[in-house]
């Protein structure tokens, strides 16, 4: 598997999700977004760095923790993500958040910079995980502190079917190992791997709801890893990869929407 085509099968693909990203996910993602901010615990004054920032679900909550003595820079590989945050700060007038394109893999940060670095829902897309963990421990302080979340199980992932769904269209490489850190302690294997000690995990459970067809196509489609593949589609493949993918989770439906299972896990650790 080619790293470098990964990489800018996710850094152009989620430029094309990015302005679906928050209407489809947002409220989605809520559980795991805040169990993750609970494991953060940001303090008041502290330099937090936020890896894969998308279009700053985690940013904004952790920069109002943080306050005005405290500050966060958030890094993602999308030029359109980045863009979409640094507008939600503007209008918002949030001035203690900076938002930077960078790959997670790649910090052009000094050392021993932050108090904490976070990672939601981002490891998953990187093609060498324990690498963008090492660079996160680099750039903590001694005694800084790591909290990453990732999906969990495949099986327990009712959305699942997406990727062999798109991947028998086309050779997608969105993520091959998307479910790989998901897997038992395997994130938190990755984290002692990085140099991380005083690891803790927690695994969560929840369900997706779309209250349409439309809903859950548009959060798997449109706002979501596959986007730059699904872009590429006439409007036949993407009829017949819509209609495969609401079979894939007819077992979810309730009412007119679907309720489809989800897992993540999150774990964080601490520099020694
Ligand atoms: C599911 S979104 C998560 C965004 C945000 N952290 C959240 O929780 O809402 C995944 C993000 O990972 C970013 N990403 C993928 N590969 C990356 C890499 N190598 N370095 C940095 N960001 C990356 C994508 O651009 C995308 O914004």
């Amino acid at each position: 598997m080619d790293g470098r085509l990964q990489r800018r099968v996710q850094r152009y693909g989620w430029d094309k999700a990015a302005a679906y990203y928050e209407t489809y996910w947002r409220r989605q993602l809520e559980p795991v977004q805040s169990q993750l901010l609970r494991q953060a615990s940001a303090q008041p004054g502290e330099s937090v760095l936020d890896v894969a920032c998308g279009t700053g679900l985690i940013t904004f909550p952790v920069a109002e923790q943080v306050g005005s003595t405290g500050s966060v820079l958030g890094v993602d590989l999308s030029e359109g993500m980045i863009q979409g945050a640094r507008a939600i700060a503007a209008t918002r007038g949030i001035a203690n958040t900076r938002f930077e394109r960078m790959d997670a893999e790649a910090l052009a940060l000094p050392d021993a910079t932050f108090d904490a670095a976070l990672c939601a829902l981002g490891l998953m897309y990187v093609p060498d995980p324990r690498r963008a963990l090492s660079e996160m421990h680099r750039v903590v302080k001694p005694g800084g502190r790591v909290v990453a979340s990732v999906w969990g199980r495949r099986a327990n992932c009712g959305w699942a079917e997406i990727f062999p769904i798109v991947d028998a269209r086309v050779r997608s490489e969105v993520c091959p190992m998307f479910f790989q850190l998901g897997n038992g302690d395997a994130l938190q294997g990755e984290l002692e791997a990085a140099g991380f000690a005083d690891i803790t995990s927690e695994r969560i459970s929840v369900r997706l709801i779309y209250s349409t067809a439309d809903d859950a196509c548009g959060a798997a489609f449109d706002g979501g890893p596959v986007a730059l593949a699904v872009s590429r589609f006439d409007n036949n493949v993407r009829a017949q990869v819509r209609d495969e993918y609401l079979a894939s989770v007819q077992a979810y439906r309730e009412g007119t929407g679907y309720a489809i299972p989800g897992e993540f896990v999150v774990a964080s650790g601490r520099k020694p």
